[in-house]
């Protein structure tokens, strides 16, 4: 007898239907056989499922079995398919009868029978979700994921015989709540450091609440011991909410590369920071089983590379493309995938191998050469594609020591509200589009929302001339006026916003 069951296989960040088609021919010797551009995964399925089914109790017929993947083209990757194939079994087999034709069935089975973790299972409800199903069936570790979607019906599971007493009407399973979201966004979440933490540096906060406030990139050059790092891990907790369909395409990422941990949605912004030693795959994504890289998981939230020149050079280059297009393309055994890479880079350097290359109170040991080739390091691809750059000098001693903090000092929290007025400005402006904040702006857009008068032309053009700009500094120093009018909330940009975003070029550009 024939079976089928629908599943679903993952294709880059979203999912695509599958059909697990089961055929237990009448006559032939007993054989197993998975077809339909399985990979080792899913043929390992084989054994996991035999033993699954025998240790549910059921039993797993001695005939010819051929279990088919279909479409035939896709590649079927990993063990999400050991759910639907046990089921066809029971069902091709005449232990089972039922009619399940508007459900979906996806997960990892163990060798008892019990259901284990399984990646990717929000895309795979939104598919579920999307065509029309009416129930989903998948591991009880997965339903917090799962619920958050409207319109299907979530079965969480235990085991294997679990779902065959649901289906013969034996054991009922109780369908997972609907987990709404909305509240979820309003908790006031604790932050790892406050702005108030941090003495001095006001021009650097500065920086970092207009980086926040337009999601642009941010580099900060500074000795050691600056506190560039400690203000590079401040950034969360000034910026702006991320919106449900951020959240949602955030979370997909974090489903599929298997790090969604318990919860059901991604609420904050992520906040990555890969060490420079990281892998090129772990960085820019990819592998046998193509997984999103940090660029990926830093998706709307931010990526911080501390000490920028210690990275090696083919993945600062490889970073250009995923930086300028807002996704990364990853090669596959067969043709390619994409994940988006939509982050906000917060960069960090010291000026020179030794560290205090231009500091007041130290001398620098480095040689000339030494240091034009450190900084030569990230030069070209990256430096390019940076909107703010700024100096972070050590703060003096006193003031560090200063005891007890200033009340003029303001808090994260007040910064966070002026830096989500201006995003809201941005969304507002860009309601049509499919960006979010001024630093995604396109030549095009520039021109079209930051309209300036022949003041800000002229200031321009002077530091155009003096500073000897290229025509994208340009277009990056007008996008840096513009999210400075927004904190501002003020819709004509004026030459005082040119002049501020002027002072975040890099010097000797
Ligand atoms: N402006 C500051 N306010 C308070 N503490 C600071 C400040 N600058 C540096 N520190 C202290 O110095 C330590 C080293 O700073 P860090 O951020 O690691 O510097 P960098 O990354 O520039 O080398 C921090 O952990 C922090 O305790
Ligand atoms: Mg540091």
């Amino acid at each position: 007898m024939l079976a089928k069951v629908n599943s679903s296989a993952i294709l880059g960040l979203d999912a695509v239907p599958i059909e697990v088609e089961v055929d237990i021919a009448a006559q032939g010797l007993p054989s197993f056989t998975i077809v339909g551009l399985p990979d080792k995964a899913v043929e390992e399925s084989r054994e996991r499922v035999r033993a699954a089914v025998k240790n549910s109790g059921a039993d797993f017929p001695a005939k010819r079995i051929i279990v088919n993947l279909a479409p035939a083209d896709l590649p079927k990757e990993g063990p999400s398919y050991d759910l639907p194939i046990a089921l066809g079994i029971l069902i091709a087999s005449e232990q089972l009868s039922t009619d399940i034709s508007d459900s979906l069935f996806l997960g990892e089975l163990s060798l008892d029978g019990s259901l284990r973790h399984t990646i990717g299972v929000l895309p795979q409800v939104m598919l579920a979700a999307r065509l029309g199903y009416q129930k989903i069936f998948l591991p009880q570790v997965n339903a917090k994921e799962a619920a958050i979607i409207k319109g299907v019906t979530v079965y969480p599971l235990a085991s294997l015989l679990s779902l065959f007493k649901h289906l013969n009407g034996t054991e009922s399973i109780t369908p997972n709540p609907l987990i709404k979201v909305a509240p979820l966004f309003h908790d006031d979440t604790l932050y790892e450091f406050d702005l108030s933490d941090i003495k001095g540096q006001e021009q650097a906060k500065r920086a970092l609440e207009i980086a926040a406030a337009g999601a642009h990139n941010l580099f900060m050059k500074g000795p050691p011991g600056a506190g560039k790092t400690m203000l590079a891990r401040t950034l969360p907790s000034i910026l702006p909410r991320l919106t449900f369909e951020e959240a949602l395409d955030v979370t997909k990422i974090y489903s599929i590369a298997g790090l969604l941990g318990n919860e059901s949605i991604i609420k904050k912004r992520p906040f990555r920071n890969p060490h420079h030693t990281t892998s090129y795959i772990g960085l820019i994504g990819g592998g046998a089983m193509p997984k999103p890289g940090e660029i990926s998981l830093a998706h709307r939230g931010t990526l911080f590379m501390d000490e920028l020149p210690e990275f090696p050079r083919h993945v600062l280059e490889s970073m250009r493309q995923p930086m300028e297009d807002g996704f990364v393309t990853v090669s596959r055994a067969r043709g390619r995938i994409t994940f988006p890479s939509k982050f906000m880079l917060i960069a960090a350097s010291n000026p020179c191998p030794c560290g205090y290359f231009g500091d007041p109170s130290h001398e620098c040991r480095c040689s000339i050469f030494q240091i034009t080739r450190y900084q030569k390091r990230i030069s070209g691809p990256i430096l390019d594609r940076i909107d703010m750059h700024i100096d972070v000098p050590a703060v003096k001693v006193e003031k560090l020591a200063a005891e007890s903090k200033k009340p003029e000092v303001e808090s994260s929290k007040t910064v966070r509200k002026r830096v989500q007025k201006a995003r809201d400005r941005q969304l507002y402006r860009f309601k049509k589009l499919s960006i979010t904040s001024n630093s995604e702006m396109t030549t095009r857009l520039v021109k079209e929302f930051c309209r300036l008068d022949s003041a800000c032309f002229e200031l321009l053009r002077m530091a155009v001339s003096r500073m000897n700009l290229s025509a994208r500094a340009y277009h990056r120093i007008i996008k840096t006026a513009r999210t400075i009018a927004d904190l501002e909330a003020v819709s004509v940009i004026s030459p005082a916003h040119i002049a501020e975003a002027l002072q975040y070029r890099p010097k000797g550009e």
